[in-house]
């Protein structure tokens, strides 16, 4: 008998990016090696300023804010209102420890306040942790199904599931799909239902149609807005980001969470303030992204998969075609589609990428491409497929050639 009680317990399902470990190896194998486009870590430098601030903040001996410090909250509220022209004041921001664990605490924390509400609504299709917090609660994960355009059809959700709602989450610029939403009608859906909307914004400034856009320019009343240094400033290992919105909810959670703990580092908290207080760097990381999105849609295009550009983010989302113009080494496998393509981009381009499943069953057919790595791993992948193709046509031509050998004379 287990001491631990862990028998009939709850078990963590595979982490999704584990699933693709099989994949990795192949990859891997390729002389020159894995060219890795699955997870979205940036691989391009933090500014210096942010690395020094970590070494001179002085802040290692005592324990930090909770709630951020006056200077990272300040860089915060400048931040929104340079890119944003949205005024807050200290009361309506707070720090968390990258936005991740606040993703995944937000249906705990928000259940103990609503108990008589039990369900997370959430893009069908989207980052995996939005589910995984409802689940990690002991909620209900409702996914809001996509208009045809990929745009979230809010509208469409349930009463029934509206009334039970603790929160809905929207993403825009959307990962996995670059899709932009419209963050006034949920921001209206709401507040007419009392369900408060947290808008995770973090590829706000990777937006490329329009301007950056946060829910909090249609007021502060029942939503937050989720940000992180982690995209915008090649942070993600210095886990820092922040929520700004309802002074009420931001209140409540900032309570909660100095009780539990959740601290940013002292010393991250100044240099996440420093990221906050430049945009340059922000305007190189872009164009770094637009080069790599425009050339990993040529790449992909020279296997016959068409690519609509995002409207926001440093992902392509591609829908996976039948058939494939390179050699199949499991013809007949009964994988879908998506599985099928991210396992030839493996086998032949020594490229990881993420089918849509993992965001989501209603990701299914479709693939992931995060742009996370250089322009010369990018060349690679490119000189690898068009190697690929080239024998692939080979091998038809020859097998043309025989049949044709082999066809009855007329
Ligand atoms: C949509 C979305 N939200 C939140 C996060 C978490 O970012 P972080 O915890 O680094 O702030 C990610 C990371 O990939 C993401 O894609």
């Amino acid at each position: 008998m287990s001491t631990t009680g862990a028998s009939d317990g709850f078990v963590p399902p595979t982490y999704p990016y584990d699933r693709l470990e099989p994949l990795e190896v192949r990859a891997s194998a390729l002389p020159g090696g894995l060219v890795d486009l699955s997870v979205g870590t940036p691989c391009d430098p933090p500014p210096p300023a942010v690395v020094a601030a970590l070494g001179s903040s002085g802040a290692e001996r005592g324990y930090p804010s909770g709630a951020g410090s006056p200077r990272l909250i300040d860089a915060a509220r400048g931040w929104m209102e340079r890119r944003f022209g949205v005024g807050t004041s200290r009361a309506d921001v707070a720090a968390c420890v990258g936005t991740k664990e606040l993703v995944a605490g937000m249906p705990h924390w928000l259940r103990l306040r609503r108990p008589d509400r039990d369900t997370v609504l959430y893009p069908a299709v989207s980052y995996p942790t939005y589910a995984m917090g409802a689940v990690l609660a002991g909620c209900r994960a409702v996914p809001v199904p996509a208009r045809p355009d990929g745009t979230l059809a809010i509208e469409d959700v349930a009463q029934a599931d509206a009334e039970r709602a603790l929160c809905v989450w929207v993403n825009s610029p959307a990962n996995p799909t670059g899709r932009l939403d419209d963050l006034a009608a949920a921001a209206r859906f709401g507040r007419a239902h009392d369900v408060p909307v947290l808008s995770d914004e973090c590829y706000a400034e990777f937006t490329w149609h329009g301007t950056p856009k946060t829910i909090l320019e249609h007021g502060l009343d029942g939503v937050l807005a989720v940000h992180s240094i982690s995209k915008r400033s090649n942070c993600a290992g210095l886990r820092v980001g922040f929520y700004a919105g309802d002074p009420e909810l931001v209140s409540y959670l900032r309570e909660l969470r100095r009780h539990a703990g959740l601290m940013v580092p002292g010393p991250v908290q100044l240099a996440g303030a420093v990221a906050l207080e430049d945009d340059e760097h922000v305007e190189r990381q872009r164009e770094r992204y637009a080069e790599r999105l425009e050339r990993a849609a040529q790449i992909l295009g020279r296997l016959g998969v068409a690519v609509d550009r995002p409207g926001g983010g440093f992902y392509l989302w591609v829908r996976a075609p039948d058939a494939l113009p390179l050699a199949d080494e499991e013809p007949g496998s009964d994988e879908g589609a998506e599985w099928r393509l991210a396992r030839q981009l493996a086998t032949h381009a020594g490229a990881l990428v993420s089918p849509g499943e993992l965001y989501g069953p209603a990701g299914a057919g479709c693939v992931r491409v995060a742009l996370v790595q250089p322009m010369e791993r990018l060349e690679l992948v490119a000189d690898r497929l068009e190697r690929a193709l080239d024998s692939a046509r080979a091998v038809s031509g020859s097998e043309r050639r025989e049949s044709a050998g082999n066809a009855p004379a007329r």
